[in-house]
């Protein structure tokens, strides 16, 4: 496996990789690496003959009072975890490798991003998209692979791809959480223990909601609204937001039907974590 910095090296690999007639599979990463990513890795592994992880904390897709600069990062540990998944090459850039002091070119997509976590974190899906897009063009994959735990971000790449005519199959991985239920994430470290123990009200509120639809609950209104109340029992969880969106184009629905995202944000303490349960 190798590791390397700069643009320029992960073409000259592709470059050679395509010539040779092998696939590329793309997992596109900011790092701190866990078993959602290694999902999307061991995905990638199985479904081409080379597999590029980009490690990433991309500031773009960060707000001025967001978490970037205490973001987890640990590339020695991310890079035997890849080496042991298979993976051919990390791409671990710096910051002015892929932003130049005169960049000026955005990705801005309108509508998806203007709901759900767009609403509260305005310039995060204008961020995702254009480095999203630059590491497209960069490794020139067959396939890329995202987690459902972002199923917004998700949708707007899935979105973005059929816009702009990329040749690229994106393809979506089902959430991977602990045994007790929390959807893991590398944010999930900025938790105390007992902010740990209080996050498993996202999961299990999650849970209430698929049940409450087995039961035959078919009002969006009265289902979010039950979930808001099972989140508000928990002194530690102050809701962002709660919804039953469309799951394609992540407007608000009132009747439950497929395709459906029923999707929240929650703070649990200063963390601000997401889950969420897709109706297909
Ligand atoms: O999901 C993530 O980790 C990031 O948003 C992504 C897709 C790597 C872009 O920075």
């Amino acid at each position: 496996m190798k590791v390397v910095t700069t643009i320029k090296e992960v073409r000259e690999n592709v470059k050679q990789w395509k010539k040779e007639g092998q696939t590329v599979g793309f997992v596109p990463t900011m790092g701190y690496l866990h078993e959602g990513h290694g999902s999307l890795i061991t995905k990638a592994r199985e479904n081409n003959d080379k597999v590029v992880v980009s490690i990433f904390v991309n500031p773009m897709q960060f707000g001025p009072t967001e978490d970037l600069d205490s973001y987890p990062r640990d590339l020695e540990k991310d890079s035997k975890y890849c080496e042991s998944l298979g993976v051919d090459l990390i791409f671990h850039p710096e910051p002015s490798e892929m932003y130049h002091d005169d960049f000026s070119s955005y990705v801005d997509m309108s509508v998806l991003t203007e709901e759900l976590c767009g609403l509260s974190r305005p310039v995060h899906f204008r961020g995702v998209c254009t480095v999203v897009n630059k590491l497209f063009n960069i490794v020139q994959p067959d396939r890329a692979y995202f987690g459902e735990k972002d199923a917004q971000q998700l949708a707007i790449i899935k979105h973005m791809v059929q816009d702009l005519n990329m040749d690229i199959e994106v393809v979506g991985c089902p959430i991977i959480r602990e045994e007790d239920g929390l959807a893991k994430s590398s944010r999930n470290t900025y938790l105390s223990p007992e902010e740990r123990k209080a996050a498993l009200v996202l999961s299990q509120t999650i849970n209430l909601a698929k049940q409450l639809i087995a039961d035959g609950e078919k009002d969006a209104d009265v289902l979010v609204a039950k979930m808001k109340e099972n989140i508000e029992k928990e002194p530690l969880a102050k809701i962002d937001y709660v919804k039953a969106v469309n799951g394609l184009t992540m407007q608000q629905q009132k009747e439950i039907k497929a395709p459906m995202l029923i999707a929240m944000a929650v703070y649990i303490g200063k963390t601000r974590l997401i889950d969420n349960t897709i109706l297909h």
